[in-house]
């Protein structure tokens, strides 16, 4: 049996490395889940893909010492190696994927490559194990994506923003109110002093029968709201509550209308408390990962490594390259 297998993600311009033990009972735990985060970046007010690129090269082989150093293990103790293959950046994405590689067959060890949103479902997995069916809802800076998973390993989209990302949203927000970035911490903080009632949002999307999201309407309001002297601590808590009021009600009306009792909430967003909570008033069971494991990390890569060793995924060919855009 593969017991530790280490995990890569450098999707974007968080260099992630995480390891994760295989126990003997079928069940997985995080052993290790270092996360090496850009800053370079700040100064250009977005990820420039170059820099992202540079800085992976330069970070990624300490960041796995660091990670083998957190779990008290060293190279030979490795089992597999998973790393992201897509979707991100391209340029960002290849460093950790090619690094993988190169350490699997250095090793003699299964590689595994993975997709980046089923690494965040799988960041759940550290909480509690995951059997389908479910729905999987992953809100981050990049992706709002509700996923019908029938079977093991088989995602079906049944739902994704129509404009921005829900984090992303966060981020806008909390700039256009001048709270700072990123904007989703920025934002549940400011919310906790302010009042939800002063600022009137229209649901997005509302009598529509699919499950999509859309957060420019929200995005917009918040602007005008600002620009009429809305208080940014009362634009926070209200937006907050329209953004998860829409994700909490598309998301429960689909787990209604599909028969699924559980949900797997993952990615940035779901580090927010305020969608936590709400979460957890619908009766659902709800599964969020473990701290540290929401955001981009190598841990989620690792778990996902883990779940398609266990429903007997055969090993990624070496030849495997780096995805843009995933299906
Ligand atoms: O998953 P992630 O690290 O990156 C992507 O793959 O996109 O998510 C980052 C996003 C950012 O937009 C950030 O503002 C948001 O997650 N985020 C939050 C919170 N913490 C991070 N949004 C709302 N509430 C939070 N507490
Ligand atoms: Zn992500």
């Amino acid at each position: 049996m593969t017991r530790f297998i280490l995990g890569i993600d450098t999707s974007c311009d968080d260099t992630g490395v995480g390891l994760v033990e295989c126990l003997p009972g079928g069940g997985v735990a995080v052993r290790a889940n270092r996360v090496w985060s850009q800053t370079v970046h700040a100064q250009y007010g977005g990820v420039m893909p170059e820099l992202a690129s540079r800085e992976h090269v330069e970070r990624i082989d300490s960041v796995v010492g660091e990670a083998l150093k957190e779990a008290g293990l060293s190279l030979r103790d490795l089992g597999a190696v998973a790393a992201t293959s897509g979707p991100g950046l391209v340029g960002a994405l290849l460093v950790g994927l090619m690094y993988g590689k190169g350490l699997a067959q250095a090793l003699g060890v299964p590689f595994y490559a993975a997709h980046h949103l089923e690494g965040h479902i799988y960041a759940a997995a550290s909480e509690e194990a995951l059997e389908p069916p479910y729905l999987a809802l992953v809100v981050s800076g990049g992706h709002t994506h509700l996923f019908d998973v029938a079977r093991e390993g088989e995602y079906q989209l049944i739902g994704a923003t129509k404009d921005d990302a829900a984090g992303e949203a966060f981020d806008k927000v909390a700039r256009l109110a001048g709270l700072g970035y990123p904007g989703g911490p920025a934002i549940s903080e400011a919310a906790l002093r302010g009042d939800p009632d002063a600022v009137p949002f229209k649901e997005p999307l509302r009598g529509q029968t699919g499950y999509d999201f859309s957060f420019s309407g929200l995005k917009t309001a918040a602007l005008l709201a600002s620009r009429a002297g809305a208080k940014p601590d009362d634009l926070a808590a209200s937006f907050q509550r329209a953004a998860v009021h829409t994700l909490v009600k598309t998301t429960v009306r689909a787990a209604e209308a599909l028969g699924r009792t559980t949900v797997v909430v993952s990615g940035g967003v779901a580090a927010n408390r305020a969608l936590r909570r709400a979460f957890g008033a619908t009766g659902l069971r709800v599964v969020f990962p473990g701290q540290g494991l929401n955001t981009d990390n190598g841990a989620m890569i690792a778990l996902a490594g883990a779940a398609a060793i266990r429903a007997g995924r055969a090993p990624s060919p070496l030849g495997v390259g780096a995805q843009a855009y995933a299906p």
